[in-house]
């Protein structure tokens, strides 16, 4: 990528094309979590109520005061810079594959476009077991980079951090629904989480290319932490334009993804976003998408369903759908990748 003129491959259809100017996204949420450590029950539901109206209202929040210490954030950029900063032979070392899903990757595609970008994805615990999938067995084990001292180190600190916050705001979310606050935690004893490092060098054609083609995150939640560059746009549900998250310091992006959407019963809905790339400064992201157990049966929640508010989803298997994914992401497909519509109930004649 880099230097090279840009491909054919990287070219968006005209109608997803990035316009030349983005509106930025002032009415995102921006959600203080500071009270948390307060422990101060009004407090907490006041906060759970800020988290459900942000969560129907865009599926996208920033938080501040969320308790990750700075040190661990800065020791995770740093690692992530150094790692991509590497000859390209030194990365292939740690290439993905089709059978091994973790490492690095430089060819991913969303929607049969390829994304202007390269990536290192890992799992915060190892080993896991293979995850037994519709068409065979999923490895995952890290694959850590060799002679890049303090990396394994920085970034298992930091989705050891990523976890507690996940948790704290899946409890918020949880509340909002006016469920048990621990109604939940159970689809993440054998969680399938991964964090991905996400680089995006400066793109001669930033007209036509987009870092990520427009996509939902197919997991329960996505924890995204972003430099100050910029170029993350989300779908404004009021009127559908494509606006711009500003760089908040010393925050995290949130965004609700398709499982809590089935889950809530349609009470929250992922939003789309994409990212925009620019022709003079690299930028550098890392999402923790935070994934239940492979063998979930995702489906509405009981409680969130009666007879007036029927399930809107069919039950669907989360290692399935995922693996899925993932393999028409490896490859371009001539087929529209996997969505939680397929699952849509019909509404009733
Ligand atoms: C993703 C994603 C946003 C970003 O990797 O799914 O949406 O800003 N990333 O990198
Ligand atoms: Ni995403």
């Amino acid at each position: 990528m880099g230097g090279l003129s840009m491909g054919q491959a990287f070219v968006q259809a005209p109608e997803h094309r990035p316009k030349p100017t983005v509106t930025e996204a002032t009415g995102i949420p921006l959600i203080d979590l500071s009270p948390l450590a307060s422990g101060d029950a009004a407090a907490v539901d006041a906060l759970a109520a800020e988290v459900g109206a942000a969560s129907r209202d865009w599926g996208f929040f920033v938080v501040v005061g969320h308790g990750v210490p700075a040190g661990a954030v800065a020791r995770a950029t740093e690692a992530q810079r150094a790692f991509f900063a590497l000859p390209a032979e030194r990365k292939a070392a740690v290439r993905r594959s089709e059978a091994e899903p973790l490492g690095y990757y430089e060819s991913e595609h969303t929607k049969n476009v390829r994304d202007w970008k390269e990536v290192y994805d890992l799992v915060p615990r190892e080993p896991q077991p293979p995850a037994a999938v519709a068409d065979g067995e999923l490895v995952f084990a890290n694959k850590w980079p060799q002679a890049l001292p303090g990396f394994r180190e920085a970034l298992e600190e930091y989705v050891k951090a990523m976890e507690e916050l996940a948790f704290k705001i899946l409890e918020l979310i949880v509340r909002s629904l006016n469920l048990r606050p621990d109604r939940l935690h159970g689809f993440f004893r054998d969680q399938t989480t991964f964090i991905r490092l996400n680089h995006y060098p400066p793109c001669p054609s930033p007209d036509l290319a987009l870092g990520v083609g427009r996509h939902k995150d197919a997991g329960a939640l996505t924890i995204l932490y972003q430099d100050d560059v910029g170029g993350l746009d989300v779908r404004r549900r009021s009127d559908g334009e494509w606006v711009r998250v500003k760089p908040v310091p010393n925050s995290f992006i949130i965004n609700v993804g398709d499982i809590i959407q089935v889950w809530s019963n349609d009470r929250y809905e992922s939003a789309e976003h994409r990212v925009s790339v620019n022709s003079a400064r690299e930028r550098f992201s890392m999402p923790y998408f935070f994934n239940p157990a492979s063998y979930t049966m995702v489906e509405p929640v009981g409680e969130l369903v009666s007879e007036e508010n029927p399930p809107r989803y069919d039950a669907y298997n989360w290692g399935d759908f995922f693996s899925t994914r993932k393999n028409s992401n490896f490859k371009k497909l001539d087929v529209e990748n996997i969505q939680i519509a397929h699952f849509k109930k019909s509404a009733a004649a």
